[in-house]
């Protein structure tokens, strides 16, 4: 058994007694009431989820295992002669909570390495796919048609006992994320890099061999890590994390559970977010000629947007501060692209939009998410094609959903099951406040 997996289990032991302490013992405190208005609007800010792999605080932004980003890189052993951590040591800490030291990192590397390998009947899918599919379509196709070798779905079949689910969870949660570089790669080559493919190098780790396979050279690998660390869990709520939560909870195997969270990922309001604001900087740029924008041009623009829309890459559904992995991708541009046009616009809109927006009342939030940093790394790396960002987002988001399903099982989570109520209902709410037979029902 690894090194991991023996300590994840000694891990699940210990917490296993708090959760059954709670539920057996306090399941009836209650935490806050819902309202008409959270049922009706998406079920916002109703905390009814429990993850401690990432927790979101709305002034503060994410921390990963009671970490901070900084705090994260810096506590996670560093690939040699990067600046950025092992995703495999990043791995470890999102399951068990521990920085993991150098050795343990490099068991996960690997154990990863001989996990990667692609059948070649999830390539025959992508081909047969027309080659105009959106590489999103793509991703989560590919996951799906691996589900076959679910070690979840086999050993369920042959009657495996619940204290088990945790451990085929893992497996599977391995073995897909050995899988997803190569995958990723595939997809953007054979697309738009005229169908030729470039071979893993064993010498490299998980985030190396991304960029390798991409074919672009340092510092994208170093991109890479950043970009799959940030983007890897946003607590719970989120649509793609919620989505392999809930799929995960009818006890589908981790193949069906990640391929929905990825189908939730690919919309507008979620991951496809970074690919609009791409789009606005550069129509925005187009319609300068060349020429460097002042500030007072940008926030003209700006207030155009806002007649008829919003601010890509501004405002977030929990946040109320600039996003820290915003802040992390500009740190990251500071240093290794500080004079390029693209994110020099960038910051000067950053400057500005947060003033526009709170002038017009028009965002409870009015600084930027990740999603306002994103694209222009890519872009300045050469990865031009908007409609493969999202999958760049879905490899990284698929570390901590993993992870976090991992726990589920462990904890032995039930299938989820909220409660619906009418739209007459909620009209009797209203009127009488809350009936005795609801409050029973
Ligand atoms: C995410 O990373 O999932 C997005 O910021 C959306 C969210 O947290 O709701």
């Amino acid at each position: 058994m690894s090194q991991l997996k023996q300590i994840l289990a000694k891990k699940i032991e210990e917490h296993s007694v708090r959760t059954k302490r709670l539920l057996k013992e306090k399941a009836d405190v209650e935490i806050g009431k819902v309202t008409i208005g959270q049922c009706i609007g998406g079920a916002r800010g109703i905390r009814s989820l429990v993850t401690d792999v990432s927790y979101l605080d709305a002034e503060e932004g994410i921390r990963f295992r009671d970490k901070t980003i900084p705090e994260t890189f810096a506590c996670l052993p560093k690939v040699p002669g990067s600046e950025y951590p092992y995703v495999e040591g990043f791995w470890y800490f999102l399951l068990t909570g521990e920085p993991p030291t150098m050795e343990q990192t490099k068991e996960i590397v690997e154990d990863w390495k001989a996990r990667s390998q692609v059948p070649q009947y999830v390539f025959d899918v992508l081909r047969a796919m027309p080659r105009d599919s959106h590489p999103m379509a793509m991703f989560s196709m590919a996951i799906l048609a691996m589900q076959r070798d679910s070690v979840f779905a086999n050993r369920y079949r042959e009657g495996m006992k619940k204290d088990q689910y945790w451990d085929a969870t893992f497996e599977d949660s391995s073995n897909l994320l050995a899988k997803l570089p190569t995958i990723g790669a595939y997809i953007y080559r054979m697309k738009f890099r005229s169908d030729t493919h470039i071979a893993a190098d064993p010498k490299l780790d998980w985030g190396g061999n991304f960029a390798h396979m991409m074919g672009i050279d340092k510092p994208y690998d170093d991109v890479s890590r950043m970009y799959f660390i940030l983007h890897s869990d946003h607590e719970s709520g989120n649509v793609s994390a919620h989505t392999v939560h809930l799929v995960a909870s009818a006890l589908s195997d981790p193949y069906y559970a990640l391929s929905a969270g990825m189908n939730g990922l690919a919309g507008p309001l979620h991951g496809l977010a970074n690919e609009e604001v791409l789009r606005w900087v550069q129509k925005f740029m187009d319609g300068l000629g060349g020429k460097a924008p002042t500030e007072d041009v940008i926030k003209t623009a700006l207030l155009e947007t806002l007649k008829t829309g919003v601010i890509p890459g501004y405002g977030h559904a929990v946040l109320r501060k600039t996003d820290p992995r915003y802040m992390a991708q500009r740190e990251f541009c500071q240093k290794n692209l500080p004079d390029y046009p693209m994110f020099k616009v960038v910051s000067q809109i950053f400057n500005v939009a947060p003033k526009v927006l709170i002038e017009q009342g028009k965002a409870k939030n009015p600084w930027p998410n990740v999603d306002a940093q994103s694209g222009v790394i890519q872009w300045f790396y050469g990865v031009k094609e908007y409609s493969f960002y999202t999958v760049l987002f879905g490899i990284g988001r698929a570390i901590g959903t993993l992870a976090n399903i991992t726990w589920d099982r462990a904890l032995g989570y039930p299938i989820e099951r909220p409660k619906s109520l009418t739209t007459s209902m909620l009209e009797e709410f209203a009127e009488k406040g809350r009936s005795d037979k609801m409050a029973n029902d």
